[in-house]
């Protein structure tokens, strides 16, 4: 009896009230409220609720912030996890991990406590790579394959993790990453489709969808299978100039920020017109990588400046007594990265 009890507290861990990780993921994920809710929603619903565990799905372009985001919700819970990239892993047997290193990945995480990583969320990035059709007569051993492999863990297996112990996969919550690139046109199509074919009456019920259905992960290539065990489907926003100037100003990422703070180190404060946060946002959307550009961009307006006081290591350190030193941005520093003045 007392066992059974014991049990029952491992299976329910207590985690940090909701929105109390929700703000605080959204001081460092931004533009993407309404999804990290959803995801919040389905871990939680998950790790409390057995009876309700459904694996999620997280779809969005690359540089949205699938990866951090998870990563942060992750982290404020205290369950354990492991972050792994799927174009890791073919089938057993083959060259290249296989998916059972997913395991023993989350039960050393879980610090050998095989009860908790029992418990655990795996997080498979990238799984989009291994959707797709098998090339025809070859046997197609790193992509829907493993998928395949998948499967066993997805459904319940018991893995064995040393000469005593057994993993029982059941409970383990899988949360998958993906870009899913052209998916947005398998879904348009659907919905074209159905405008064009039908005529359906204002109002009516037979509404479509317009969110990604199971049925477009289908198409793209996704096993049918492995699509029936995926419960929520979470589609991340795409990112405005808009977002990625707030990013730069304000999110606990921010890469801007980390350089304020760092030259403020050395004495120097840091003045700026508030469109340069716009003009960099531009300058890094044109290359369509979300948020990923943005560090680069930054990284090379920042570049003369470091040059100069990596280089004058006594001009530039903040004592007591000295006062702190001016760096101007002009906003031409985007593209000619000599378009700034110390004083
Ligand atoms: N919505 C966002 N808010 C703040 N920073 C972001 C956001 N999206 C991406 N980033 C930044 O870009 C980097 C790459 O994002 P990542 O989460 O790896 O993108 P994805 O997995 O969607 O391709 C992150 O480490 C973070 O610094
Ligand atoms: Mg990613």
């Amino acid at each position: 009896m007392a066992n059974r009890r014991n049990r029952r507290i491992v299976l329910a861990p207590k985690l940090p009230n909701i929105q109390y990780v929700e703000e605080s993921v959204l001081k460092y994920i931004v533009g993407q409220d309404e999804p990290v809710k959803q995801i919040i929603i389905a871990i939680y619903k998950s790790i409390m609720f057995k009876s309700l565990k459904s694996n999620i799905l997280i779809v969005g372009h690359s540089g949205t912030g699938k990866t951090e985001a998870i990563k942060q919700i992750l982290k404020r819970l205290d369950v354990p996890y492991t972050i792994e990239d799927a174009t890791k892993y073919t089938q057993e047997g083959y060259k290249g991990a296989d998916v059972e290193k997913m395991i023993l990945h989350l039960y050393l995480n879980a610090k050998k406590n095989l009860e908790k990583a029992q418990n655990g969320v795996i997080v498979i990035d990238e799984i989009d790579k291994k959707a797709g059709k098998r090339t025809s007569g070859e046997r197609d051993v790193s992509g829907t394959e493993v998928l395949n492999s998948l499967l066993k863990i997805i459904e319940g297996t018991k893995i064995s993790i040393s000469t005593d112990k057994e993993f029982d996969t059941s409970n383990v919550l899988i949360v998958f990453l993906g870009a899913f690139s052209g998916i947005d046109k398998i879904r348009d199509e659907r919905l074209n489709v159905h405008q064009v074919g039908f005529s359906v009456p204002e109002n009516s019920d037979a509404k479509q969808d317009s969110r990604i259905l199971k049925q477009d992960l289908v198409k793209y290539g996704l096993p049918e299978e492995f699509v029936g065990r995926i419960g929520s489907i979470v589609e991340m926003n795409n990112l405005t100039k808009k977002d990625l100037a707030l990013i730069l100003r304000n999110s606990k990422l921010s890469i801007f920020r980390r350089y304020q703070k760092a030259l403020k180190q050395r004495g120097i404060l840091l003045s700026y017109d508030g469109a340069l946060f716009e003009r960099i946002a531009e300058k890094s959307l044109s290359l369509d990588t979300g948020a990923r550009e943005l560090s680069n961009t930054v990284n090379y307006i920042f570049e003369g400046i470091m040059y100069e006081v990596l280089s004058n290591p006594e001009k530039y350190q903040k004592s007591e007594q000295s006062a702190y030193k001016h760096c101007n941005l002009y906003l031409g520093i985007v593209d000619d990265n000599t378009q700034y003045e110390i004083s």
